[in-house]
């Protein structure tokens, strides 16, 4: 497990997007699996100007996303695939038909997940998995449980969750209360793995996840099992460690 620890959140965007841009620099026709949130919004921007000024090209890449809301279409301003378009997609050379992010609204969500897990493997498998983690260590939609989930599932979201997540609707009663997430096992089977958090509200789960034991109640900590996983932190997020 490498640290990087960079000087605030500018600082944790341009590195994380300097991993990033170094796994399609390799390997242009690589599989990106993408995460939503605030955090990676900056790093998205780099990625872009990067793009924009013809360092990294988007042509040939596919994507495939943690999580999205169930019942909220592409064209809700909440919904993850309105996320990445605005962030990422609408802004890089990217082919459309080649991002994919689970169907919060199919009509059989089991079946969908199955198809989205078969999808991933058929593309080749993910070079590399960005993610952000959540105050109590959850991953995609992965919250604290008793066994880490394996596949693509949907989940009912915790109280915790939909109150952090209210922020961004204008009630809380418009959040939806389930979504649909790359199990632990999807993750874990990522060629390389990148985890982005910044700022003191993150430096407690930062030390939880990467220095404490491996237990499914922080569903982030058994990234320490993975072999390739990269921790990109600005240095308030890192102010707990002891490295
Ligand atoms: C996003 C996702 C979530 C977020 C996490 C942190 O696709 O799956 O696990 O990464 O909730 O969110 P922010 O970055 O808003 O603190």
């Amino acid at each position: 497990m490498e640290f990087l620890i960079s000087e605030g959140y500018d600082g944790m965007s341009r590195s994380a997007a300097d991993v990033v841009k170094s796994v399609i620099v390799d390997d242009p026709s690589c599989v990106l699996g993408l995460a939503t949130g605030s955090t990676p919004i900056g790093m998205y921007a780099c990625l872009v100007k990067d793009c924009k000024e013809g360092e990294v090209s988007f042509k040939d890449v596919t994507t495939f996303n943690l999580d999205e809301y169930v019942g909220l279409p592409g064209e809700h301003d909440q919904s993850y695939r309105y996320f990445m378009d605005t962030n990422l997609f609408d802004h890089v050379d990217i082919d459309k038909a080649r991002t994919n992010l689970p169907d919060g609204c199919a009509g059989n969500l089991e079946q969908m997940c199955a198809e989205y897990e078969q999808k991933i493997q058929d593309a080749g498998g993910i070079d590399i998995q960005v993610l952000g983690i959540g105050h109590n260590g959850h991953i995609g939609f992965n919250e604290p449980c008793d066994d880490f989930p394996v596949a693509t599932h949907p989940v009912d979201l915790t109280e915790s969750t939909i109150n952090a997540n209210s922020r961004l609707f204008s009630d809380v009663s418009e959040v939806p209360r389930s979504a649909v997430t790359m199990g632990i096992g999807t993750i874990m089977k990522a060629r390389k793995v990148i985890v982005l958090a910044n700022g003191d509200g993150k430096a407690d789960i930062v030390k939880a996840a990467f220095t404490g034991p491996v237990v499914p109640s922080v569903p982030a900590s058994v990234l320490q099992l993975h072999p390739d996983v990269t921790i990109v932190l600005d240095s308030a997020a890192a102010s707990k460690l002891d490295i």
